[in-house]
């Protein structure tokens, strides 16, 4: 019988080792997935309230009396950032308020930059939409963004409340101007708490 050649120890030290590779990379991704899950579902980041603002360019968003009604918006940039300026029911942390009692205009401004991989968010006002498409049961108009289908809620200052995105849209401060005697909103600050940041 022909002698069996020497078992080489070294080699087969690596066999063994290229076999559990798989089983390790497959937990790795497991565990990644469920923490991911976990992040999406039960760990969303709530808004800084009071935020904190620094300094931007001030930008006139509107005249005052574009924001005729409830769920009115308006487009604008600060440095280069999309925003939008939307009129809510009541008060948000981190809005303004303009006049009182039943004359006053509750706004706040919002960073268009969806937190989760930088897609535009748009106001929604389509609330069947919003449950069918983004599968977001609501009874107010909201952010969308429908890249990965996020929802951001407006009246709770921005948060995350559907879809992969778990930071809320970073907030930007709008103040109320007088330009020859005609109220208008301008936007002049934009969160910097080191929570809601971009990017
Ligand atoms: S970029 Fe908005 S949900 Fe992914």
């Amino acid at each position: 019988m022909a002698d069996r050649p020497p078992i080489d120890e070294d080699r087969r030290r690596l066999n063994a080792w290229l076999w559990r590779l798989p089983v390790l990379l497959a937990t790795g991704g497991a565990a990644y997935g469920v923490q991911l899950a976990y992040r999406i579902h039960f760990a969303k980041v709530a808004p800084a309230d009071p935020p904190v603002f620094a300094d931007a360019p001030p930008v006139v968003v509107a005249p005052l009396a574009r924001f005729e009604a409830p769920w009115t918006s308006e487009a604008f940039a600060v440095a280069g950032l999309p925003c939008v300026a939307v009129r809510v029911p009541e008060p948000v942390p981190g809005g303004t308020t303009v006049g009182a009692g039943n004359e006053a205009v509750h706004l706040v401004a919002f960073s268009r930059v969806c937190t989760h991989q930088h897609c535009i968010v748009d106001l929604n006002t389509d609330l069947e939409l919003v449950a069918f498409a983004f599968n977001h049961r609501t009874d107010r108009p909201t952010l969308t963004c429908s890249c990965h289908y996020s929802v951001f809620d407006p009246l709770a200052a921005g948060r995350a409340v559907s879809g992969p995105a778990v930071r809320p849209l970073p907030r930007v401060r709008l103040q109320v101007a007088q330009d020859d005697g005609a109220a208008e909103i301008v936007a002049a600050e934009i969160v910097a708490d080191g929570v809601e940041t971009v990017g």
